[in-house]
C-alpha cells in the first residue's frame, strides 16, 4: 500500500487529481471507477480545471460509479447521478453514454445488481477506482458486517451512515435507507485503487482500515490485500497513525 501524506484537503485533492490525470494520459480509453461524497469534490474540481486548460481529454474515458441511493431519480439533487453531473460530467468532454451508475429507480434489486455487474464486465473492468472511506470504515456502501459482501448488492444503510449523510437532505427522514453498491469483490477487481481521505473525524477509520487487522467489521481494511492501492490522506486524517 502506497500511503501519500498530504498537507490538507486542497493538497490531497491536487495529488489525487494528478494520479487520475496520469491514468487518463497513459490510457485515454481507460475505465475510471468513481465515488461521490465530500472527499472527492476537490479532486473533481481540479480535474475540471485541468480539462479547461487543455491538459486533459476525457473524450474516450468510461466511468462506472460505486453506488447510488435506491429510490432516488436522476433529477433528484441528492442522487449520485445528479452529483456526478454537477461535479464532473457536465464540465468535461466525457461522453454521457459512457458514464454508468446503478439505476436507483429500478425497484428490483436482483435485476439491477446483475445488470450493473454486467455493465462493469462489458466495459472491461475498472482501471482505476477512486474511493472515499466512511467513519465506520465503509467503502462504497459496504457497511461493517460479519462477512465481506461480494458483488453489487442492495444495502440497508447503518444508522451512522444515515446520520453522516443527513447533511445533504432537508431532514433525516429524507435520507434513503437503502442503496445499490458495488461489492467488495467488485471493488477489489479494479486494477488500481486510489483512496482519498481528509479530516480528523476520519483519523480512527484510517488507523483501523489501513493499520489494523483485515476484518469485515472495517470493510476498508480489505484494501490491504489489494496489490495496487494508493491512499492520499491529509495530516489530520493521519493524526492517529504513527507515520514518520
Ligand atoms: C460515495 C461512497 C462512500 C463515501 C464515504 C465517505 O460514493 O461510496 O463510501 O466515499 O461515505 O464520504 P465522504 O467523502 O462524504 O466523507
Amino acid at each position: 500500500m502506497n500511503m501519500i501524506k498530504a498537507k490538507d484537503y486542497k493538497d490531497m485533492s491536487r495529488k489525487a487529481a494528478n494520479i487520475i490525470s496520469a491514468q487518463v494520459i497513459m490510457k485515454p480509453d481507460c475505465v475510471l471507477g468513481l465515488a461521490t461524497g465530500s472527499s472527492p469534490v476537490g479532486t473533481y474540481e481540479q480535474l475540471v480545471k485541468w480539462y479547461e486548460q487543455g491538459d486533459l481529454d476525457f473524450g474516450n474515458v468510461t466511468t462506472v460509479n460505486l453506488d447510488e441511493y435506491k429510490g432516488l431519480s436522476r433529477d433528484n439533487e441528492q442522487s449520485y447521478y445528479y452529483f456526478m453531473h454537477h461535479h464532473l460530467f457536465d464540465y468535461v468532454n466525457i461522453n454521457p453514454d459512457r458514464t454508468f451508475l446503478p439505476d436507483g429507480m429500478n425497484p428490483n434489486p436482483e435485476e439491477e445488481c446483475a445488470r450493473y455487474e454486467e455493465v462493469i464486465r462489458s466495459v472491461g473492468g475498472v482501471d482505476l477506482q477512486l474511493l472515499g472511506i466512511g467513519h465506520n470504515g465503509h467503502i462504497g456502501f459496504n457497511e461493517p458486517g460479519d462477512a465481506f459482501e461480494t458483488m453489487t448488492h442492495c444495502v440497508t444503510l447503518k444508522e451512522r451512515t444515515i446520520e453522516a449523510n443527513k447533511r445533504f437532505f432537508a431532514s433525516i427522514e429524507d435520507v434513503p435507507k437503502q442503496a445499490y453498491s458495488m461489492g467488495i469483490r467488485t471493488i477489489m477487481m479494479a486494477k488500481k485503487i486510489l483512496v482519498v481521505v481528509s479530516g480528523e473525524d476520519k483519523a480512527e477509520a484510517v488507523k483501523q482500515a489501513f493499520f489494523g487487522p483485515v476484518t469485515p467489521q472495517v470493510p476498508g481494511s480489505i484494501l490491504q490485500m489489494h496489490p495496487d492501492v494508493t491512499v492520499v490522506a491529509d495530516e489530520a486524517a493521519l493524526s492517529k497513525c504513527d507515520l514518520v
